[in-house]
């Protein structure tokens, strides 16, 4: 890293209908480093980088790339001038090949590439920067993480000096998100600088050289890297100190009394193949099981098994001692199955709709809402700014339209929704992904209350911090098998570790 300043965003503001999402920013970046962008969910991240790759236009404030003052009136514009983003929502063609979505877009008329050429370049900056994937191969064959790689070959084939990943590790199994710390880490020492907004702490530790904080639209602060610490950033994020520690229980579980019992359960995946084979397992009154495994291993055919999303090819299932009948959602929502999924702006949420819609889908039929239709708008929008108010959902009112919402407070809307289901068991897949600390605080809050109040949980997470801290007991999953269950009070970290890699399984209880 040098001192040259590779860009420099001053006095940056940016307004939308009822929120300025940027109220002054600065945020200088120097060449070869990498530089955190951090900051609670809704703090105004993602508009200042869609700011600086050309997406947006700044209400006022100035940009300067390697010294020269800029306006950027596309992504394209930006791109001419080194720099390059690479989104959370991919945007390859699934039927192309990788060099040819490469080449996609580029000015001079991409039909008349020479195929070899383009190859052979693809792969040497896929050598260069540890970036694993065939440049012959087609999209539709690669894994998300590989998918990544290519939209970072697209901008670097461009020749971005400066990249922009906003939540890249959100997609990506812990080795890929190793593997992508490395080839940030490859661009750094080649003079590159990369923007890299997370909100895990650790990651950002880990891989930056400076971190600037950002909260409710302002620059609070740039500060070096090996100067501080995740408590500290914490902090400044959310301006208090924020606990990490195991969470008490108020009313302990109640295991005598089972909610969800799931036996034999087996599931073919989409492609056919069996990815659960024989799972039996139940949970008690109150109790929070977490699934402790790498993603991939069977967790969300679990979920989506028992929320009756999918049909599994044998096994039963039963909540407070009823069967359910099985591949039926409605079975299992009216039955008190709620379910937060992974991918929520497409199963979860109709995202062009409102957020009062929204957090009224599940229960349109219930007579609190419906039975006298004049009623029926304000008891919505009433019950829409409890929930709101009670999950800290920052939006300018209940009538905006979900997709407006930063990530983080589009994961609070769904969460408040299953909730507010009052379940007597609750789903939840990754429920704090994407969220600041203190809306994680807040989510995991929430997920007590619901067990102290008898909800049986299961939290299926990556993320074995968060499983050690809440559950009551944990099931590690590999292979589409329950390969250990274990207490989590005095669990002993790296055996967990070694059984979600496939070893030790000796020992595997089923
Ligand atoms: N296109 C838009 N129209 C209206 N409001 C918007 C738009 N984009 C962002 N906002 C609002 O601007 C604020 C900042 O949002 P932004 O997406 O920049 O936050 P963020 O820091 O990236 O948050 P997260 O960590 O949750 O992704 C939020 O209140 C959001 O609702
Ligand atoms: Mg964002």
């Amino acid at each position: 890293m040098t001192d040259q300043v590779a860009v420099r965003m001053s006095g940056i503001v940016k307004r939308f209908p009822g929120v300025v999402a940027n109220d002054g920013v600065d945020l200088e970046i120097r060449a070869g480093e990498v530089h955190a962008l951090l900051g609670e969910n809704g703090a105004g991240k993602s508009t200042l980088s869609n700011i600086l790759c050309g997406l947006y236009r700044a209400d006022e404030g100035v940009v300067e790339v390697a010294g020269r003052q800029s306006e950027f009136s596309s992504p394209r514009d930006a791109l001419n001038a080194g720099i390059g983003m690479v989104h959370q929502h991919f945007r390859l063609v699934p039927t192309f090949t990788v060099a040819e979505n490469v080449v996609l877009g580029e000015s001079d008329g991409s039909l008349f590439m020479n195929h070899d050429q383009v190859a052979a370049r693809v792969q040497e900056l896929s050598d260069r920067y540890a970036l694993a994937v065939d440049p012959t191969a087609r999209i539709w064959q690669l894994s998300v993480g590989e998918q990544q790689r290519v939209e970072i070959l697209k901008v670097l084939y461009r020749g971005a000096k400066v990249l922009i990943l906003d939540e890249p590790t959100a997609v990506l199994t812990p080795i890929e998100a190793r593997s992508l710390f490395a080839t940030l880490r490859a661009m750094g020492e080649e003079g590159r600088s990369v923007i890299f907004i997370s909100h895990k702490l650790g990651e950002v530790m880990a891989v930056s050289d400076r971190v600037t904080v950002l909260r409710g639209g302002r620059t609070v602060g740039t500060v070096d890297t090996s100067e501080t610490s995740t408590r500290d950033l914490a902090s400044l994020m959310v301006g208090r100190s924020v606990d990490f520690d195991r969470v008490v229980r108020a009313t302990p579980a109640d295991t005598d009394t089972t909610v969800l019992r799931v036996e034999d359960v087996s599931v073919t995946d989409d492609r056919g193949r069996v990815s659960l084979h024989q799972i039996s397992f139940t949970i008690g009154r109150g109790e929070i099981v977490g699934v402790a495994g790498v993603a991939g291993n069977g967790q969300r055919e679990l979920a989506e098994v028992i929320s009756g999303i999918r049909v599994p090819i044998a096994g039963r299932i039963s909540v407070m001692d009823e069967e359910l009948k099985l591949g039926k959602a409605r079975a299992a929502i009216s039955s008190g199955i709620a379910h937060v999924p992974e991918d929520r702006l497409h199963t979860g949420l109709a995202a062009g709709h409102s957020v009062e819609d929204n957090l009224a889908l599940k229960n349109y039929r219930s007579v609190q809402i419906s039975k006298f239709r004049l009623l029926k708008r304000r008891a919505i929008r009433e019950q829409a700014s409890t929930l709101v108010e009670r999950y800290d959902v920052k939006t300018p009112d209940t009538v905006t339209p979900v997709r407006l919402l930063s990530g983080g407070n589009v994961q609070k809307v769904l969460l408040a929704r299953e909730f507010s289901a009052l379940p007597s068991v609750l789903i939840a897949a990754s429920p704090t992904r994407g969220l600041d600390v203190g809306a994680i605080e807040t989510v995991r809050e929430r997920l007590v209350a619901a067990a102290d109040e008898g909800v049986g949980v299961l939290l299926i997470s990556e993320d074995l911090d968060e499983i050690l801290s809440l559950a009551d007991r944990i099931l590690v999953m590999y292979e589409g098998r329950i390969v250990d269950d274990l207490p989590a009070t005095g669990a002993d970290r790296e055996r967990i570790g070694l059984t979600m890699g496939g070893s030790n399984t000796t020992e595997a209880v089923k």
